[in-house]
C-alpha cells in the first residue's frame, strides 16, 4: 500500500513517521467532528480515544504467524493495524454516527469494515472495525496509509479489557466457565448500552422541548 509510484519506501524510520503522521491526521479529524457534535447535538459522542503505534516485536510476531518473512514490503502489505486509534463513545448510535462522518471524507478510503456488534464474536467481543486509509503529505510524494479503527462504547471496552487479560492470562485456553461469563457479560453489556441510550434519547427530547 505505501508505494509512491516507483519508489518504495524503503527505511523503517521513514515508515513510521509516516504511521505517525497518519494516526495525527485522523486523530485531528475526530477531534473536530467531535467538537462540531458537541456544538449540534451538546454531547460528546467521544469519550476518549487511543492511538498507538504496533511494537516492532508484534509486527514480526504477526507477519510470522501468517507465514510471511520479516520484511519492511511485507509489514505495509500484510499487517493493517501498524497504526491503530480506538475511539471510546457514549452510546452505541455514535458508533455509527463517528464511523459515517470519517468515511464520507473524501480523503478518506474504506479497505475494510466487520462489524462485531451487528455480528459479535463468539467469546461475546462486540466492536466496530475499520481498515482505511489517509494520505500523507510529504515533500515529494503522497503516500496513503493504513489505519486500523476500532469503535465501541464504554461498555464494550470494558469487556474487552477484561476479556483481553483473561485471554492473555489463560494463552486463549480459559476455564469454560470464565468463558461462559463472559458471554453472559457480554449479553449484560448490550443490555446496559440499549437502557442507557434510550434514557439520553428519551432525557434528550425534554431538553429539546
Ligand atoms: P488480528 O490478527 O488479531 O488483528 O485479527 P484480525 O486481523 O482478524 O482482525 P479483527 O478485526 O478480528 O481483530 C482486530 C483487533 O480487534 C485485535 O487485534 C484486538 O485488538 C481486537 N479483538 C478482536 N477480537 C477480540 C476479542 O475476542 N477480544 C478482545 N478483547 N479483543 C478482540
Ligand atoms: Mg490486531
Amino acid at each position: 500500500m505505501i508505494y509512491d509510484g516507483q519508489n518504495q519506501v524503503d527505511s523503517w524510520e521513514e515508515v513510521l513517521l509516516i504511521y505517525r503522521s497518519a494516526l495525527r491526521k485522523v486523530n485531528t479529524k475526530l477531534e473536530i467532528l467531535n467538537d462540531e457534535f458537541q456544538h449540534v447535538h451538546r454531547y460528546n459522542p467521544i469519550e476518549h480515544m487511543k492511538s498507538r503505534i504496533k511494537t516492532s516485536e508484534s509486527i514480526v510476531k504477526k507477519l510470522k504467524r501468517k507465514g510471511y518473512e520479516s520484511t519492511i514490503e511485507n509489514m505495509v502489505e500484510h499487517v493493517d493495524d501498524i497504526a491503530g486509534i480506538r475511539i471510546i463513545c457514549s452510546f452505541s448510535s455514535d458508533i455509527y454516527q463517528i464511523a459515517e462522518m470519517l468515511v464520507n471524507q473524501n480523503d478518506i478510503k474504506v479497505l475494510s469494515i466487520k462489524d462485531y456488534i451487528k455480528n459479535p464474536k463468539a467469546s461475546g467481543y462486540k466492536s466496530y472495525h475499520m481498515i482505511i486509509t489517509v494520505p500523507v503529505f510529504l515533500s515529494d510524494k503522497v503516500v496513503d496509509t493504513k489505519v486500523e479503527i476500532q469503535i465501541r462504547t464504554v461498555a464494550m471496552d470494558f469487556w474487552a479489557s477484561l476479556e483481553h487479560k483473561i485471554h492473555y492470562k489463560f494463552e486463549g485456553n480459559a476455564p469454560e466457565h470464565i468463558k461462559e461469563e463472559l458471554v453472559e457479560c457480554a449479553r449484560m453489556v448490550s443490555d446496559l448500552d440499549a437502557r442507557m441510550l434510550s434514557l439520553n434519547t428519551e432525557v434528550q427530547k425534554l431538553l429539546d422541548s
